[in-house]
């Protein structure tokens, strides 16, 4: 499904990412790890358009999407997520889902400005959706609270609905579970096992986790200084010594 080749970042003096290549197969859960300052979050902003790499090619099923514009790179069916959460506070939570539904999908924008025909029955849509992520969200009874009423795990959970209210077919996840309790973290740890199972989309997840990790994960790409230094199965990459020396040993073993 994606396939990421020599993709290379630079920044001003520091290469962010260097000469990366992966692939992620339909249906599968790859993970992201690494160090602070890694790469990881270069390498999702690589992918969905928000910056465009200096060298290298990402495509999507066979199509080239190198240096695309981030909304026509989500109409190709890649949705994220980003590492601080990025909903509308004053907005109720049915309004974020409606709203982003509209924003990732072709027919939105032209039926937003000219109320088409079809307008009603897209209005519908939407809405059908919105409930629907609702549901499978577990937060149906907090469909009209605003934003800041929700604990961090239910922010957390709407912000993966916002993501995959659209059908994507890839959804990348930046740091899910980030200053979430362990409970919480099962539970979004379910959510996502649920969301390729049931939803029938692919996940990309960068973790620091690593029992969340590996536990999860069918395959995990480990990224260094802005480089792959190993990629497996999790049960490969516990006992890889490069990654275990670019952890120091203890974390891997958490
Ligand atoms: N827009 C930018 N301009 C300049 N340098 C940047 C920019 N974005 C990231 N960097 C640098 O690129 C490197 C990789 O950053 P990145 O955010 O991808 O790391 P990360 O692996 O996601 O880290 P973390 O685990 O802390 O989120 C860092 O040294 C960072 O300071
Ligand atoms: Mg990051």
């Amino acid at each position: 499904m994606l396939k990421v080749e020599s993709v290379t970042k630079k920044f001003s003096g520091l290469v962010a990412v260097k000469d990366l290549s992966f692939e992620i197969a339909k249906g599968q859960i790859v993970a992201i790890i690494g160090p602070n300052g890694a790469g990881k979050s270069t390498a999702f902003n690589l992918i969905t358009g928000t910056l465009k790499p200096t060298w290298g090619k990402v495509t999507i099923n066979g199509h080239d999407i190198t240096g695309m514009q981030p909304y026509r790179i989500v109409t190709r069916g890649v949705a994220r997520t980003f590492q601080t959460t990025s909903l509308f506070d004053q907005l109720r939570v049915i309004d974020n889902l409606m709203i982003a539904y509209k924003w990732r999908t072709k027919l939105g924008f032209w039926n937003t400005l000219l109320h088409l025909p079809s307008w009603k029955r897209y209005q519908e849509r939407a809405f059908a959706r919105s409930i629907e992520v609702l549901e499978f969200l577990g937060l149906t009874a907090k469909a009209n609270n605003f934003i800041p009423t929700l604990s961090q795990e239910e922010q957390k959970r709407l912000a993966i609905g916002v993501a995959i209210v659209s059908k994507p077919q890839l959804l990348l996840l930046d740091e899910p579970t980030g200053g979430l309790i362990q409970d919480e973290t099962d539970r979004i740890t379910e959510l996502i096992r649920k969301i390729r199972d049931e939803q029938g989309i692919t996940v990309c997840i960068i973790e620091h986790k690593m029992q969340m990790i590996m536990g999860l994960a069918d395959r995990i790409v480990v990224l260094n200084y802005g480089e792959k230094i190993a990629e497996g199965s999790p049960e490969e990459i516990k006992v890889n010594p490069d990654v275990i020396e670019a952890y120091l040993g203890g974390e891997l073993n958490a």
